[in-house]
């Protein structure tokens, strides 16, 4: 058996970003548009006028401030109010793998190895662009990787259980080194005409290289254990699945066909779950919550985060011990944990313990306990 190591990550930020002003401006003025079209059935009592959104709700609810996105003209445009992604020729690279490729190079830098030195590749994500060829494969051709590759999706929890995969490919010596991918288009499925959830997601690409801890040249994080736990919920669901071409009626305006969420039932539910399973994995492994120098966890909603940090540690964890990055950008599904852990993470000192965790939709949590080498 080996020992796998994070040996390094990478993140990819898009450059533009919707601040929460920008948003809500754009959001009221459609909300605006909306309820003058639809003045009479309002006025008859057939349909409800539309609220407007507001910047202190935004922060208040869930600690964003802002979001990177792929494009902001078109969801900032009250009369579209999706990103605008130009669709792509089967020969041109696809846009997830894009930023899967930028991400990946620096991983690998940041771990001193070349795509040489990689034999396989999980492209793990919340939402894949299309079912097949899978991303990871293009991701893998791009990069140049020999070996093989796939596409997996646990919505938010999809880095932890790529990585808890990734880790026992290394363990069993069934792979040298793999590299786990979170392209994460995160406004492509928003439905941004949505108020109670137009403000929750961003966009970013992450990737985490776990390598066997002999072959490790640089600083770095061996896994020392990882649990995934799974529980059936409907409370996130998004329908647009790969049947809906074979669905007769017309999809564009149906709400099931995007991001959905009953947002208090899911803060309620998760909460004591994720809490219970991460102290759990720690007592089972032998680690008691107060040896834990770090948590970076899933980065939905700071409310959240607050709460489950206060549970894990019986005290409210300083801003080090548990940092959020959600103010800049937004939820970004699976790979809220590793931007996380990849901004703080570097000034941990050897044996120093943290546990990485992300939590959502399924309901599903996954855990990494790791320890600076
Ligand atoms: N602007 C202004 N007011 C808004 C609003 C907006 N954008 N959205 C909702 N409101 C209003 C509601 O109408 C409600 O008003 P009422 O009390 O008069 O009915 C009030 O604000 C509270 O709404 P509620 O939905 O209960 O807010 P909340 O405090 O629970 O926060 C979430 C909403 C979604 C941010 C929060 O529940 C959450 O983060 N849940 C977990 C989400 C999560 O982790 N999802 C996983 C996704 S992967």
């Amino acid at each position: 058996m080996y020992q796998p190591v994070i040996a390094g990550t990478g993140v990819f930020t898009p450059e533009q970003i919707i601040t929460n002003k920008e948003l809500v401006a754009a959001y009221n003025a459609y909300a605006d548009r909306f309820n003058e079209r639809h003045k009479s059935e309002i006025e008859a009592g057939e349909i409800e006028p539309k609220a407007h959104s507001s910047e202190e709700f935004i922060v208040k609810a869930s600690g964003i401030e802002q979001r990177h996105v792929m494009d902001k003209s078109g969801v900032l445009d009250p009369e579209i109010m999706h990103p605008l992604l130009r669709e792509r020729s089967d020969d041109e690279p696809s846009i997830m793998a894009e930023m899967a490729v930028d991400a990946c190079t620096k991983a690998l830098e940041k771990a001193g190895k070349t795509a040489g030195d990689v034999d396989a590749v999980i492209v793990a994500a919340s939402n894949h662009e299309r079912p097949y060829p899978a991303i990871a494969i293009e991701v893998q051709d791009l990069l140049g990787i020999d070996g093989f590759g796939f596409d997996m999706n646990v919505a938010c929890s999809s880095a932890t259980f790529a990585i808890q995969a990734a880790a026992d490919m290394i363990r069993t010596g069934s792979a040298r080194a793999v590299l786990v991918v979170n392209p994460e288009i995160c406004s492509g499925h928003l439905e941004w005409r949505d108020r109670d959830c137009h403000f929750i997601f961003g966009d970013v690409c992450t990737a985490t290289l776990i390598i066997r801890k002999e072959e490790a040249t640089t600083p770095h994080f061996e896994i020392l254990s990882t649990r995934c736990l799974t529980q059936f919920s409907n409370n996130i669901r998004n329908n647009n699945g790969f049947l809906r071409r074979c669905r007769p009626d017309g999809m564009k305006d149906r709400r099931d066909m995007q991001f959905m969420q009953n947002g208090r039932k899911v803060f309620k539910e998760v909460v004591p779950i994720v809490a219970e399973h991460m102290l759990t994995h720690l007592e089972e492994e032998g680690h008691r919550p107060d040896q834990l120098r770090r948590m970076w966890l899933h980065q939905a909603n700071k409310a959240m985060n607050d709460f489950i940090g206060r549970k894990v540690l019986g005290r409210v964890p300083t801003p080090e011990e548990q940092p959020n990055i959600l103010q800049d950008y937004a939820n970004t599904s699976s790979a809220g944990s590793i931007i996380a852990f990849s901004k703080y993470s570097d000034d941990l000192a050897p044996g120093d313990l943290g546990i990485i965790c992300s939590f959502g939709a399924g309901y599903s949590v996954g855990s990494v306990i790791v320890k600076r080498a």
